[in-house]
This record gives C-alpha cells, sequence and structure tokens, in this order.
C-alpha cells in the first residue's frame, strides 16, 4: 500500500493521476487519514471533491510521498511532463517528497525520450528565452489556448514553450542548460523520480530506482 495513515501526500495533475486521487478518496471514506497537496487548480478541485482534506508546501514543506503521471518516461526513469503545464508546481511537489511515484500506462515508456519538453516562462521574457533556447538546439513554439485567444497562462501566470529537441540522449544534461537561461522558470525534464507503476499487457509493473 503506497498511502499510509499520517502521510502528506502531493496530488499530481492530468487524467492517470486523477485515479488515483480518486482512489484515496475511496479510502478516506473508509477512514484514511492523511492530507493532500494539490498541484494545479485542476488536481486541488478533484481532491476537495474526492473528500481529500489539503494543505500546502508552507504548512508542510516535506511531504512523505509524491504521486504524478507523465508524458513520457524512459528506461532510466528520465520523465518529460508538462503536457497539462502544471510541470512547475508538479516539480516543487515532487522535490519536496521523500518519494516520487510515477503512474502510467505502457504508450508513455519509451527507450529514448523525443516529445518536445515545455518550458515555462516569464511572459515579459518570452522572446530572449526563444532565442536562447534556439541557440542550445531547440525549436520552441509558445503553446496557444483553446476557447482563450492567444496564449495558454499557467497557474503560476506564464507562457508556456513547447520546445522540440528530437532524441534526448542526455535529460540531465540538458535540463540543466534550459535550467540556466534566465527568464526561464521550470522546465518538464524530471530526473528524479524513485518508483513508477506501468500498466501494461493487463499488469502493474513497478519498477524502482535505487540510486537516488
Ligand atoms: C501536467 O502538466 C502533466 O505533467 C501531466 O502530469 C502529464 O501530462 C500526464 O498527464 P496524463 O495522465 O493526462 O497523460
Amino acid at each position: 500500500m503506497l498511502v499510509r495513515d499520517g502521510m502528506v501526500v502531493g496530488l499530481g495533475t492530468g487524467s492517470t493521476v486523477a485515479w488515483t486521487i480518486r482512489a484515496i478518496g475511496r479510502m478516506i471514506e473508509n477512514g484514511l487519514d492523511i492530507l493532500g497537496v494539490p498541484t494545479s487548480y485542476q488536481s486541488e478541485a478533484l481532491a476537495i471533491e474526492c473528500g481529500i482534506p489539503l494543505t500546502t508546501l508552507s504548512q508542510n514543506p516535506l511531504l512523505d510521498l509524491a504521486i504524478d503521471g507523465v508524458d513520457q518516461i524512459d528506461m532510466r526513469m528520465n520523465a518529460i511532463k508538462g503536457g497539462g503545464a502544471a510541470h512547475t508546481r508538479e516539480k516543487v511537489v515532487s522535490i519536496s517528497s521523500k518519494r516520487f511515484v510515477i503512474v502510467a500506462d505502457g504508450s508513455k515508456y519509451v527507450e529514448v525520450l523525443n516529445r518536445s519538453v515545455p518550458v515555462e516562462v516569464l511572459p515579459f521574457a518570452a522572446r530572449v528565452v526563444e532565442r536562447e533556447i534556439i541557440r542550445i538546439g531547440g525549436s520552441p513554439v509558445i503553446r496557444q489556448a483553446c476557447m482563450k485567444d492567444g496564449p495558454v497562462i499557467t497557474d503560476n501566470g506564464n507562457f508556456v514553450m513547447d520546445v522540440s529537441f528530437g532524441e534526448i540522449r542526455d535529460p540531465a544534461a540538458l535540463a540543466r542548460e534550459i535550467s540556466q537561461i534566465p527568464g526561464v522558470v521550470e522546465h518538464g525534464i524530471f530526473t528524479r523520480i524513485h518508483e513508477l507503476h506501468l500498466a501494461r499487457n493487463g499488469n502493474v509493473e513497478v519498477i524502482r530506482r535505487d540510486d537516488l
């Protein structure tokens, strides 16, 4: 059992982890006693709907566990997140947690990461960040909203760029390069993942990384 009484648990964002949040809600109905830290307005609303008591990182800066989905994860447990533009809070919550667990289906599991990397940027710095991203070999596109004209505005009030780098052979090195660009708030490369719960061929396989 991943979630136990007394834990403070980070609640990720997206359609996969929504199943986990609903399952935690059912466990709370049956007496489980935990506090959740949501990573977005979406996971906050769902947690409230499911009756999960919430807290904040200000009140609980060290979490026992965080659970989240991914857009893509490789065999060395590096991942790309941010398809829903929630990766900045997701990363802060994941880093605040003693254990970070990913839930994913087989379609997300790849040999080499090759999806575009979401990069949250300060609107003020967007053009400068674009130029610097191109300098390190990326092709950035500012994500456009639907049902609203203009760019996506994140939960933190920023823009998001989707940056294609082709195959990402060294995710940690690329993560460092992107982080060094002034105006970048956070990128969607995640390299600190302790455990993957991978649903494929009718089973859930648990893959652990023990060097973190
Ligand atoms: C949110 O911005 C993302 O990081 C999600 O965690 C990720 O996109 C996975 O979402 P799905 O489970 O909906 O595929």
